[in-house]
């Protein structure tokens, strides 16, 4: 397992981000920088041992600096909506940036994605990886309370990248971390419509047309959404508005991270299998992905990957009845998700 550091690029206040490329003893490559968190790429092997860029991204610093859907990167405060931006704690409304109309999405004008964080690389026979730390100040983007925040990428010889958050406030907050990858597992060659996915959930978060939670969850009865028996993703996408942009309640029996989603390529014979301590995962089919320069020359367009964005219900802060994404100072917040990556 070995770990290599260099120079990304420089932000406008001339701070240095870093790119690590991460190694693992099957030749597993992946590329990530400490601006955002940021997932650059991932080199994965296919049935025959061929290796392929199986997530988006872009080739330079200056691309990740300019407007982009979250790609690759960390997602936080809130990962997902909160309608209005806003919520109250003890009867006190806190107000969040209205990002996405009038509502408040993925942490705001300057959530996580676009933090540069603190890190530590480290490699030795078991993972390699870094480590990334922030402190988040109290009534950053709206939010109470200071924050501190550890997310530990690693990858390891069974070709798992292991993503472990940790995170205690000095104040009562709300925290809903994720990571947004943008997967294509036949390296972005064509949409996602023939990937075949499986989800461990018995039902789903109802949204409205702006996906703000009525407050109800739908049991999953076959249908469009219904991914409780494996299918190709293009099989009913046409069915929806505009394709999968849903929150599904992942049936959890343990404590530990458990079989939340699988991918299936079968074109080149990769799997991708996701695990979670979290309560739910959103499926997004990249719904509007549009008009962007991806690396390797690939035009980004809708439905070129799928996110599995493992976390807790949207807007949680607003229905008391949804898991409670409340962290309180005492509390440790903890999250484990891995991607698995396989070939057959
Ligand atoms: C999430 C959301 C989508 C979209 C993307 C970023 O997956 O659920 O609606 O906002 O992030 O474009």
């Amino acid at each position: 397992m070995k770990i290599d550091t260099k120079i990304f690029g420089r932000l406008s206040g001339k701070e240095e981000a870093y790119l690590f490329t991460i190694q693992n003893s099957n030749g597993m490559i992946i590329k990530m920088s400490n601006y955002g968190g940021t997932v650059i790429s991932i080199l994965a092997p296919d049935r025959n041992g061929q290796f392929d860029d199986i997530v988006l991204g872009f080739d330079s610093l200056e691309d990740y600096l300019e407007q982009h859907p979250y790609i690759g990167t960390l997602v936080g405060r809130y990962a997902n909506r909160i309608a209005g931006g806003r919520f109250y704690i003890d009867d006190r409304e806190y107000r969040l940036a209205q990002n996405e109309g009038q509502n408040h999405l993925h942490g705001g004008l300057k959530g996580y994605d676009k933090i540069l964080w603190d890190f530590n690389e480290y490699a030795d026979q078991q993972r390699a990886g870094v480590m990334l730390s922030y402190r988040s100040f109290d009534m950053e983007e709206g939010y109470p309370g200071n924050l501190k925040l550890d997310v530990n990428f690693s990858l390891n010889d069974n070709n798992e990248l292991t993503i472990e958050y940790t995170a205690s406030t000095d104040a009562n907050t709300h925290l809903n971390l994720t990571h947004h990858g943008y997967y294509n597992l036949n390296g972005g060659k064509y949409l996602i419509y023939d990937h075949e996915l499986f989800i461990n959930a018995g039902s789903y978060v109802e949204t409205d047309k702006n996906l703000i939670p009525t407050g109800e969850l739908i049991p999953l009865k076959g249908g469009a959404v219904d991914f409780r028996t494996m299918k190709p993703i293009g099989r009913d996408i046409s069915k929806l508005e505009n394709g999968y942009d849903h929150c599904y309640v992942l049936n959890k029996k343990a404590e530990g991270p458990e079989l939340a989603a699988r991918v299936n390529n079968p074109a080149s014979g990769r799997i991708m299998e996701v695990y979670t301590t979290e309560p739910a995962i959103q499926f997004y089919s990249s719904n509007f992905l549009e008009g962007l320069n991806g690396k390797n020359n690939i035009e980004y367009r809708k439905h070129l990957a799928l996110c599995l964005e493992a976390q807790h219900y949207p807007d949680s802060p607003n229905h008391p009845h949804f898991p409670s994404t409340l962290l309180k100072p005492g509390d440790i917040y903890k999250q484990t998700t891995i991607y698995k990556f396989l070939a057959e």
